[in-house]
């Protein structure tokens, strides 16, 4: 009997690898929050956490260290499709289960993905634009992400086919702002004098989109030209307050996937029927809807304090109990 117990025990507990591409910005960190509060509802599992700090190279060496340590299952967030590939394929070749979050490698050898459609994203972008912005004449701009990262290029494939359904919609110019601000500000700087003919700019994040306001509002372009971002995250000076208060036209939601992703995880982990493609859902946000995504923002937010004080309060009941 006892030996039945602990052989119970030892099965439960799981060893999850997560390699992250990159780990500073806001959308990662909330990704990273959405995975630990599920986690929590594991305690037995153990997580071992890496951090590749967008260094495609850095990430393998990750990859293939946490293989050496057996985790029982790999989650990643490629930084880029190609050079990742491989060292996915060996994982899922040695029998580990991969689940691929966000970003994806040029191989099909994974056994979940978990995140939206990008390509749908592009798409959205597109129609949101020619429709609603520039009601089907103008021209527009393209900032993207990281070249060899699959949202950079399913976004833009989306969004170029979308545009061709539009015969008076011009792409005067596109480039790549790497996802980060830096970025999106320099392409924006040396593309001055061609901004001036642009209406529109379609930004493949939230963060990129507000390094390209800027630059417009330092050309006193501000005011002419609509910026539209992905990702729409609540929080301080991120995408859902940026289109709150107008520096933004729109933003398409992005889900990070964290939660999804765990609990895709233990249902692998634990033998139970999974669904292999976890497309989550996206939607425009924009002056029409933004306020009611922050008042919806607020209450899951706050029914999430009351969660952690319930639990606050049963771990002091326990204590009590089992100090009596
Ligand atoms: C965060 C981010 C998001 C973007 C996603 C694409 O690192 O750049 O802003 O939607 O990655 O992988």
């Amino acid at each position: 009997l006892l030996s039945g117990c602990g052989k119970k025990k030892e099965e439960e507990k799981f060893v999850i690898g997560f390699s992250q591409c990159v780990a500073s910005d806001h959308w990662r960190r909330t990704m990273l929050d959405e995975m630990k509060m599920e986690l929590s509802l594991h305690p037995a599992a153990e997580f071992l956490y890496t951090d590749a700090d967008g260094n495609s190279n850095r990430q393998v060496k990750q990859v293939r260290e946490m293989l050496k340590q057996n985790i029982d299952l790999l989650i990643i967030s490629p930084n880029e499709a190609h050079p990742l590939a491989e060292v996915v394929e060996e994982a899922y070749n040695k029998g580990i289960p991969v689940i691929v979050i966000d970003r994806k490698t040029s191989s099909p050898r994974y056994t979940a993905y978990v995140g939206a459609n990008n390509y749908e994203i592009g798409k959205m972008a597109a129609d949101y634009i020619a429709n609603v912005v520039l009601k089907k004449k103008g021209s527009v701009a393209e900032v993207m992400g990281l070249p060899g990262s699959s949202p950079a290029i399913e976004r833009s494939k989306g969004f170029t086919d979308a545009l061709k359904k539009y015969p008076d919609i011009k792409i005067k110019f596109q480039v790549y702002g790497n996802w980060v601000r830096a970025g999106a500000q320099k392409q924006m700087r040396q593309h001055a004098a061609q901004l001036k003919t642009v209406d529109a700019i379609f930004a493949h994040n939230d963060v990129m989109a507000l390094a390209s306001q800027n630059v417009l509002s330092e050309l006193s372009l501000g005011s002419k030209i609509k910026v539209i971002g992905v990702d729409a995250l609540p929080g301080k000076g991120a995408g859902l307050e940026l289109v709150g208060n107008k520096t933004l036209t729109a933003s398409l939601l992005y889900p990070t996937g964290g939660k999804e992703a765990i609990s895709t995880a233990f249902a692998i982990l634990g033998n139970r029927p999974f669904t292999r493609e976890n497309i989550l859902q996206t939607v425009v946000i924009d002056s029409t809807n933004v306020q009611l995504m922050k008042l919806q923002w607020i209450r899951i937010s706050n029914q999430q304090k009351d969660i952690e004080r319930q639990q606050q309060l049963l771990e002091d009941q326990l204590e009590v109990y089992d100090n009596p």
